[in-house]
């Protein structure tokens, strides 16, 4: 998978390339990354790349040319014809794990760091070929997204994770390979825990120093659909849910609380 990038800070990602997944995935040939600072495809002396707004209004808007001019260039040297240009962009179609999956599957991906203020539609409707944000909330700019979209597509790309499985039990993750996968698609992940086993007098739970595999699976089971249902109720609803296993957790939610549930809600929901 090659990812070119265009934008007016390529310092930025120096850190997310220099460091664990990306760099790894780098330094064995499975990800190549091109950044190209768009001010080298600006025209004038001063390299500008925005203007002010037609019709007026506060900020400045970045201008068609110069993002023209970069994806044109990054087209004529690449092979396939056919490569998605993805502006980041609040306006977008909100990044999902689904979406992540789609991505993962193209051989290259051209991403556009737009910035808060404004991009000239022109890119959008002309240049682009896809418009994703990564949620409700304001970035100045596209940059922090496209490292988003970057670090979640490189884990899924054959290869890149040394434990192929630890894709499938995590949260979010929709892929069915496996039974654990079906159990778990869509819901958050079950609580992990490690040595020691009492720490500051808070226990693990015993189940899972049972060694029994088959509670210690439908107990969590059982937790993720808790913890999903307690402070992600919409995604119960798209969860590939249909064991008994797990409609039965979904009937003690009806009986009081058995203190099942070992972390702390927090403020996510009441
Ligand atoms: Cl892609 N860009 C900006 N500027 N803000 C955002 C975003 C993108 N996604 C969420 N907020």
């Amino acid at each position: 998978m090659q990812f070119d990038i265009v934008t007016i800070f390529p310092e930025f990602f120096s850190g997310i390339l220099e460091c664990g997944l990306m760099k790894r995935a780098i330094s064995a040939s499975q990800v190549a990354v091109h950044l190209h600072n768009l001010r080298d495809f600006t025209d004038d002396a001063h390299r500008s790349v925005d203007d002010r707004p037609f019709g007026g209004g506060p900020g400045m808007v970045f201008k068609p040319e110069p993002l023209f001019r970069a994806v044109e260039a990054i087209k004529s040297e690449a092979p396939s014809e056919r490569m998605r240009v993805v502006l980041l962009t609040p306006q977008g179609r909100v990044l999902n794990q689904g979406l992540v999956q789609e991505f993962s599957g193209e051989s290259s991906l051209l991403l556009l760091c737009g910035r808060y203020e404004g991009v000239d539609e022109r890119v959008a409707a002309h240049l682009a070929t896809d418009e994703v944000s990564v949620g409700d909330y304001v970035l100045s700019g596209g940059e922090v997204a496209a490292a988003v979209l970057m670090e979640a597509v490189t884990r899924l790309l054959p290869g890149v994770l040394g434990n192929e499985e630890s894709t499938c039990a995590e949260s979010f993750s929709t892929g069915a390979s496996s039974e654990e996968t079906i159990a778990y698609g869509g819901l958050l992940g079950f609580p992990q825990y490690t040595r020691p086993a009492e720490f500051r007098g808070l226990r693990v739970p015993e189940v899972l120093l049972s060694g029994n595999h088959e509670q210690i699976r439908a107990w969590r089971q059982r937790q993720a659909v808790l913890k999903t249902y307690r402070r992600r109720p919409d995604l119960i609803q798209k969860a590939a849910i249909d064991t008994e296993e797990i409609k039965a957790a979904l009937r003690e939610l009806q009986q009081p609380d058995e203190g099942i549930v070992t972390t702390r809600p927090g403020p996510l929901r009441s």
